[in-house]
């Protein structure tokens, strides 16, 4: 009896050291696999716990009528900020690829504990930063996937949504059309414009994709990851190849860009960045890899998939990133994998304050919406958000950037751009109709010293 009630005190002992240290480090997270359910409520949680800088909200529905749930962190949840960029994450699009669903969660409650206990660097990033955190994307694939009995889960089942379509291949293939424009001429950005009725009409997109396709459409998101598994890489733009080879570099032209920021996550996580980590399969081809990066098409070629998508559709960047060898490892290892990735993923999120950014208006002070901001010697040009504001993401260097509009005189400024923050470049650009209404005064005023002087 004795015995007994000193193994009992000693095991609470145990269980209440065990519980402190997590408090102390890691504040409520609990590593272990979130169903539907258990993933709404987690993110409730994360929004009563601190409910002034969070809000939750649906961007539709998938095919069996789950919702598509987004978290959003940022200091005035519900709104854009006149000048404040917008991130996203989304996890899961591959509902067996389970690894990036939980992160996501770990990573919503990671944020909100830090920014609780007075976290400087946690409480600048949501202060400066419209943050969307979309832990699944294919709600329905999970529960496929996670309803198979045993630790061992099948490769595939759970892979597609619950249609049998598998969502990474189903967005618009803007691939093609960039393709043709590179070489005819054309449109180097925002190929969907003017088509939202097209998409919406459009029956080969699963409801997933078409919801996302609204989102990334509807919000100036400046950058993102998709977040996947069965194997351990950063994957960036464009995914598929020019010729339609299986392996071929496909650059874009930010390919400086992306691969800084690919870099700007895996040199973050240990596995990822390691030269010698092995293949996640012998026979893997990892030979595009390098120092944890990749260009998706020299790995194989993916068409309509969903960060080309971003790219040319809007003016996010995303990045496609591949966290774990196993697609969906056992609760035991979801630790591990939260440890390896949480500096990769905050970091990641610093990214979007690189580069240029301001505002474009004219010069009555009033913003000017869809004007362009193009970079000389880089193919692809960025809009303008509803308040004029934009941003620009590049690396350091000396750059000559143009604001242009119809119907205003185009503006060019020379930019130096360092690592991080970005520089602000507002433009002020004058409308053509000014321009003549001061040409015509000009004139007026010449005519009139010239009578006057001349004495008609
Ligand atoms: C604050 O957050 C940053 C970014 O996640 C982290 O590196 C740092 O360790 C945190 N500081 C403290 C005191 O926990
Ligand atoms: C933005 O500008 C482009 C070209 O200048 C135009 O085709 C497009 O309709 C505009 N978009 C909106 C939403 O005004
Ligand atoms: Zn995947």
């Amino acid at each position: 009896m004795k015995l007994f009630t000193s193994v009992v005190l000693f095991g609470a002992a145990v269980v209440a050291l065990v519980s402190a240290a997590a408090a102390g480090t890691e504040g409520e997270i609990s590593f272990e696999y979130h169903r539907y359910e258990e993933l709404r409520k987690a993110l409730v949680s994360v929004w009563l716990q601190c409910p002034t800088i969070t809000r939750i909200y649906t961007i539709g529905e998938s095919f069996e009528g789950r919702e598509l749930l987004v978290l959003e962190m940022s200091d005035n949840p519900g709104t854009h900020e006149p000048g404040e960029p917008e991130f996203k994450y989304i996890g899961n699009m591959h509902g067996n690829e389970a690894v990036g669903r939980e992160l996501i969660i770990y990573l919503a409650e990671y944020l909100c504990n830090q920014y609780q206990q007075g976290n400087e660097t946690i409480i600048d990033l949501i202060h400066n930063t419209r943050i969307h955190l979309m832990p699944s994307m294919n709600p329905d694939g999970f529960e496929k996937a996670a309803s198979q009995p045993g630790e061992i889960k099948d490769w595939f089942v759970g892979r597609s949504n619950a249609q049998g379509v598998d969502l990474n291949r189903n967005f618009p293939d803007l691939d093609r059309i960039i393709y043709i424009n590179e070489k005819e001429g054309g449109a180097n950005n925002h190929l969907l414009q003017n088509m939202k009725k097209a998409v919406d009409e459009n029956t080969k997109l699963a409801p997933e994709t078409k919801a996302v396709i609204h989102w990334i459409m509807d919000i100036p998101f400046v950058l993102s990851a998709n977040l996947h598994g069965g194997d351990v890489v950063a994957n960036y733009p464009y995914d598929e190849t020019r010729t339609g080879s299986t392996h071929e570099y496909s650059s874009s032209p930010d390919d400086v860009v992306f691969k800084s920021l690919a870099k700007s996550y895996s040199m973050y996580n240990p596995v990822m960045s390691n030269p010698n980590r092995p293949p996640c399969r012998k026979n893997d081809d990892d030979s595009s890899f390098k120092d944890g990066i990749t260009n998706g098409g020299a790995w194989y070629s993916v068409p309509g998939g969903m960060q080309d998508f971003n790219y040319l559709s809007s003016n996010c960047f995303e990045i496609t990133l591949e966290l774990s060898c196993d697609k969906f490892p056992s609760e035991d290892n979801l630790k591990t994998y939260w440890e390896q990735n949480r500096n990769s993923l905050v970091n990641y999120i610093e990214q979007v304050h690189r580069g240029v950014k301001g505002f474009v208006r004219d010069l009555q002070g009033s913003p000017i919406f869809n004007a362009s901001i193009s970079v000389e010697g880089i193919d692809h040009d960025i809009t303008t958000a509803k308040d004029g504001d934009y941003w620009r993401l590049l690396a350091p260097g000396n750059y000559k950037v143009a604001a242009t509009a119809p119907g205003y005189l185009t503006v060019i400024k020379k930019v130096a751009v360092a690592f991080s923050p970005a520089t602000r470049v507002d433009f002020e650009l004058e409308s053509l109709m000014e321009r003549k209404e001061e040409e015509r005064e000009e004139l007026m005023d010449w005519w009139k010293m010239m009578s006057e002087t001349l004495n008609f």
